[in-house]
């Protein structure tokens, strides 16, 4: 039990979030060379032709056109066994990279800094804020021009909310750019011409106050400078409380560059030194009192955060990636799927570890692995040990944000076309919504990315030979009605005429705006209406 325990202390599972760009494949990188599990940079976008890409696997499903998929990188690095989940940005942003969240015990979040929040970030911040788990932010790119650092954290605080404890202060940037100023070291990290991404760099023990050894370090100028900033940041700041980074009330900032492999390796020490081993997650089991399952308890337990379907076409398979919260995974064991109420063998259970994708023997809490899903599994599911009460409390649905009206073209498919669109979205590819009192005919099809249509379109052909017409609606925002319908009837809301009331499959009732503009005359118009982005029951 001891040596299960100590595997699952050395765990550490976290999401890079960002906006494209910003440095999220570079840092990533960083990560993987320091803990070997990749030879060289560039390894992980496999940009030029001779590199191999640690992702092959994402690539083959890019050529299918069904890239949607979140990967999961590890490696060890000093003792530690750490879980990357990669978030997809650009066109491959989905509803998954929201629920790859679900399953990180905290987030590295990079920012570019010379463009600050983007808007990528701040979708994906809300998701991490949600949950409360600790956020670490890098600001990256100081070898460039960038922004005032202060405006920078200003900002951070400002707009998400929280407070920030910068662990490090750059001295200058751009071509002026000479490092960081470690605050509780009382170091500095000297970036210089010759850096060249040397590893293992170590921080210069300087007095802040010792004129003439900091002139000697970083010059007069850069000198003064420096002092004043951390005169104003020590009176200014808030106090570090690992408590508050804990529960994600306060993220410590880190700045750097990860291109120059500059303050990855201290942010990267850091970062494992103030988050915790796996945490916690609620269990709402009906025949048991909700609990919380440490990860640390005997019995074997995980949810389902993400199917992959299609990854063999010819087999039709999809790949059930489970989250372990509690225990140890053994191959060949027979679990227990709760939600369908049977025992169930995990077939080829397996990892990524960097290049490669392995069949593993065990596994334990904090990690991730896919398993083979003969299509029985559903995003939210839990496994767990034969005889274990444990039923974790789900995913939240993700608001889509790209709405289109599907209508079937051949009535004589009207089977095929309801039972593709209804799997489809309850593996959690797409959102369905109807117009109420219509028919299955005609659905209103909700995404998070627009690639998610076109997975959607080949799939409907390919997998259920059904062929539809599809109209994009300029629609951009969905809110749940919380109120009771008994009190509040939908159908008497005064809306503007391009809202449009809807039902998901559950028959819960939802507005689908175009604007902002169009909530705030729904809520102006309508005392006592409720409305809530995310479901209420999470
Ligand atoms: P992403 O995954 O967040 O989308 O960003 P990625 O790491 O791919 O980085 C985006 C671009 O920013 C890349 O340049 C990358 O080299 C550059 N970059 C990342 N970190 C730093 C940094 O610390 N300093 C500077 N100056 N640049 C940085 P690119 O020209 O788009 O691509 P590439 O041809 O260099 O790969």
């Amino acid at each position: 039990m001891a040596d299960i325990r100590n595997h699952i202390e050395k765990r550490r599972t976290f999401a890079i979030i960002s906006h494209p760009d910003a440095g999220k494949t570079t840092l990533t990188e960083k990560f993987l060379l320091y803990g070997g599990a990749i030879q060289s940079a560039g390894a992980v976008k496999g940009k030029s032709s001779d590199r191999h890409a640690t992702s092959d696997w994402m690539e083959i499903e890019k050529k299918r056109g069904i890239s949607v998929t979140s990967s999961v990188l590890q490696f060890e690095y000093e003792g530690y066994h750490i879980n990357i989940l990669d978030t997809p940005g650009h066109q491959d942003f989905s509803e998954d990279t929201y629920r790859t969240l679900m399953a990180a015990d905290s987030a590295v979040m990079v920012i570019d800094g010379a463009k600050g929040i983007e808007p990528q970030t701040r979708k994906l911040f809300k998701v991490c804020a949600m949950r409360h788990i600790p956020i670490f932010t890098f600001i990256n790119k100081m070898d460039r021009e960038t922004r005032d650092p202060f405006d920078l954290i200003d900002e951070l605080e400002k707009e998400f909310g929280i407070g920030t404890y910068p662990m490090n202060w750059p001295i200058g940037c751009g071509v002026d750019f000479k490092g960081v100023y470690e605050r509780d070291r009382h170091s500095i990290l000297a970036y210089d011409e010759f850096h060249a991404g040397r590893k293992r760099l170590k921080g210069i023990e300087c007095d802040i106050n010792d004129t003439e050894q900091m002139d000697s370090l970083i010059g007069p100028y850069a000198r003064e400078a420096l002092t004043e900033q951390i005169e104003l940041l020590d009176g200014a700041c808030f106090d570090f409380d690992i408590e508050k980074v804990r529960c994600g009330k306060l993220s410590p900032v880190f700045f750097g560059s990860a291109l120059n492999n500059f303050g990855v390796e201290a942010f990267l020490e850091r970062f494992l030194q103030m988050t915790s081993a796996p945490l916690s997650h609620m269990s709402i089991h009906p025949a048991v009192e909700p609990a919380e399952i440490s990860p640390f308890e005997d019995h074997f337990s995980a949810f389902v955060f993400k199917i992959q379907a299609n990854m063999n076409k010819a087999h039709r398979d999809r790949i059930a990636f489970m989250r372990i919260c509690s225990g140890q995974f053994e191959r060949g064991e027979e679990y227990f799927h709760v939600q369908a109420g049977k025992p169930v063998k995990l077939s080829q259970p397996q990892q990524m570890m960097a290049q490669e994708r392995e069949i593993i023997e065990t596994a334990y809490a904090g990690d991730i692995i896919g398993v083979f899903d003969p299509g029985i599994f559903s995003i939210g599911d839990t496994i767990c040990a034969k005889g274990a009460k444990i039923q974790y409390a789900g995913i939240p649905t993700f608001a889509p944000e790209h709405f289109a009206v599907v209508e079937q073209i051949d009535s004589m498919k009207r089977k095929q076309f309801a039972k593709g669109m209804t799997q489809i979205a309850q593996e959690g590819a797409i959102q369905i919504f109807f117009e109420p009192n219509t028919g299955m005919e005609r659905v209103i099809v909700g995404v998070v990315g627009v690639l998610q249509f076109d997975v959607l379109q080949f799939r409907m052909e390919s997998e259920y030979g059904v062929k539809y017409y599809k109209k994009d609606t300029p629609h951009q925002l969905i809110r749940y009605i919380d109120n009771d319908p008994e009190e509040l009837n939908p159908a008497s809301l005064r809306l503007m005429q391009n809202t449009k009331w809807v039902q998901d499959v559950k028959g819960r009732n939802l507005l689908v705006f175009v604007g902002d503009y169009e909530i705030d005359f729904a809520l102006d118009k309508n005392p006592g209406l409720k409305l809530s982005e995310f479901e209420q029951n999470m």
